[in-house]
């Protein structure tokens, strides 16, 4: 591949070159101008992310149609060495598919949205990375079977996004992690070559699984264009109770008892604070308090799924009979259809949407010791009473079932004083509890510099070598992940010196 003179700090040759290049890509795109956008109104959605948080200034956002679109735009962007960001459904929470200021191409899939296949026999589907969660489960659905990843974005975010941030979502504690699910991938590689990990097969013991590296990978190995994923059969009987509980240790307490006596159906154990649940209330029309007049410190939502509704419901009823026999829960509610069902699950599902409806939120997405997970949220109200009084708001929920807190302090808008109040205090914490930074969102731009606190300096600086192997320019998503100071010391570091 020819390549131009690497780009210069000198603005008019730079911005010749950032012309070059549109042209070029505009051009691998059949001079389709509503598919290589240039203007910043054309450019506003990809520019921001879904919370209003993190914000670039993209050179371009290129919107292909078929994985011979993306190889043109990642060789032209390798040419003119030009940073690429990935970009789905833009609604990841740490500005990992946000670009950044520095002229970067956004590459987003959502015109890649072609279902593939769907059968039935071997229980998978394929489909393109620019797919909505929803519009796959739909198709599924129609046939039987369940895309095993649900979230409260499903609406709107990509298949491709999942798989890129490994995201967790509601009912993981059913189905396990994506790294299980996704069958076979199509990425493009940095140098525009395309790999074809694209099988549906369920055993594949062919030497390295070279599929989970761009799993969670954030786009800075390669970009995903197709996905396979393993669709279960949609359970036939769903149940769903909500339970307020007086404290946290009683949470834990009743999920012990929830895996032991709804054993194979329990299919969600999720929990949200009394505040949590008052922003909620507060912030999204039509919600309700489910047990009103009883305010209590916690709440689970408890799923059970299965296929025999007499069978499920009766492991429901002696579940709930033994919680109240042992003083566990006060009181609770079971959903009586599947409206009121989707009403309790509304009020732990819709929580990020009260929180970015009531202003700016700083969100900490952490794996913790589950007993003593809370403990995070009450130290931190604690460090925050004092100084900011009630302008500040702690609020913890998260999917207890599988130890994972998300921690998220509201406020009127972004403030330095409040950042500095919880960084480093929050990663310094986690650490200590031998805990993970980021239990599910990724680390992206926010956290990339603060890998430090959950991977030992050994494994980052393979997690380099890696990146610097599959990208040796530099240009997949950079500042994503990884420390820059990391990426910058794999390229002068031989593999036998790590
Ligand atoms: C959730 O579990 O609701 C999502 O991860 C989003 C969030 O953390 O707010
Ligand atoms: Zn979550």
């Amino acid at each position: 591949m020819s390549r131009p003179t690497t780009r210069t700090s000198d603005a008019s040759t730079s911005r010749t070159t950032d012309d070059a290049l549109v042209r070029a890509l505009a051009r691998a795109l059949g001079g389709d101008d509503a598919r290589v956008r240039t203007t910043d109104a054309a450019m506003e959605k990809y520019a921001v992310d879904w919370q209003n948080k993190y914000r670039g200034r993209p050179l371009c956002v290129t919107l292909p149609r078929t994985t011979e679109e993306v190889r043109a735009i990642v060789r032209l962007c390798a040419e003119y060495r030009t940073p690429i960001v990935p970009q789905g459904g833009n609604t990841g929470l740490v500005g990992g598919a946000t670009p950044t200021e520095a002229r970067e191409v956004v590459v987003c899939m959502e015109r890649m949205n072609g279902i593939l296949s769907v059968d039935e026999d071997a229980g998978c589907a394929t489909c393109e990375a620019g797919v909505v969660l929803e519009d796959l489960e739909s198709a599924v659905r129609s046939r039987g079977m369940t895309v095993p990843l649900d979230l409260g974005a499903k609406g709107k975010c990509q298949m491709g996004g999942c798989v890129s941030t490994n995201a967790g979502g509601l009912r993981l504690l059913r189905y396990g992690s994506l790294r299980g699910s996704v069958l076979g991938l199509e990425v493009v590689l940095a140098n525009g070559e395309v790999l074809d990990l694209m099988r549906t097969l369920r055993k594949d013991n062919t030497g390295y699984d070279l599929k989970q590296l761009f799993i969670g990978a954030e786009g800075t190995l390669g970009l995903v264009t197709k996905v396979a994923i393993s669709t279960p059969r949609a359970p036939l009987s769903v149940h769903v109770a909500l339970f307020g509980l007086e404290s946290f240790a009683k949470c834990v307490e009743m999920l012990k008892l929830a895996r032991e006596n709804l054993g194979e159906v329990l299919s969600a154990y999720e929990f949200f604070d009394r505040e949590s649940l008052e922003l909620v209330l507060a912030q999204l029309k039509g919600t309700r308090d489910p047990l009103p007049g009883k305010p209590r410190a916690f709440y689970v939502v408890v799923e059970t799924s299965g296929s025999v509704a007499k069978h499920d419901s009766a492991k429901l009823k002696s579940f709930l009979s033994i919680v109240r026999r042992r003083g566990i829960v006060v009181d609770g509610v079971v959903g009586r259809d599947e409206k009121h069902a989707f009403a309790l699950w509304t009020l732990r599902e819709r929580i990020s949407v009260a929180l970015k409806y009531a202003g700016a939120v700083y969100k900490y997405d952490v794996s913790l010791p589950t007993a003593r997970m809370y403990n995070l949220v009450t130290t931190l109200r604690e460090r925050f009473e004092p100084k900011f009084g009630s302008s500040v708001k702690v609020l913890g929920y998260g999917h207890l079932g599988d130890g994972n807190l998300h921690l998220n302090i509201s406020c009127a808008e972004y403030d330095d004083a409040i950042e500095r109040a919880i960084e480093p205090f929050v990663y310094e914490y986690v650490r200590d509890e031998r805990g993970s930074i980021s239990a599910e969102h990724g680390l992206g731009l926010m956290k990339a510099e603060e890998i430090h606190y959950s991977k030992d300096a050994k494994a980052v600086a393979l997690m380099a070598t890696m990146k610097q192997t599959l990208d040796p320019l530099g240009i997949m998503n950079p500042r994503k992940v990884l420390p820059v100071a990391a990426v910058r010391a794999a390229a002068s570091t031989p593999m036998s010196r790590l």
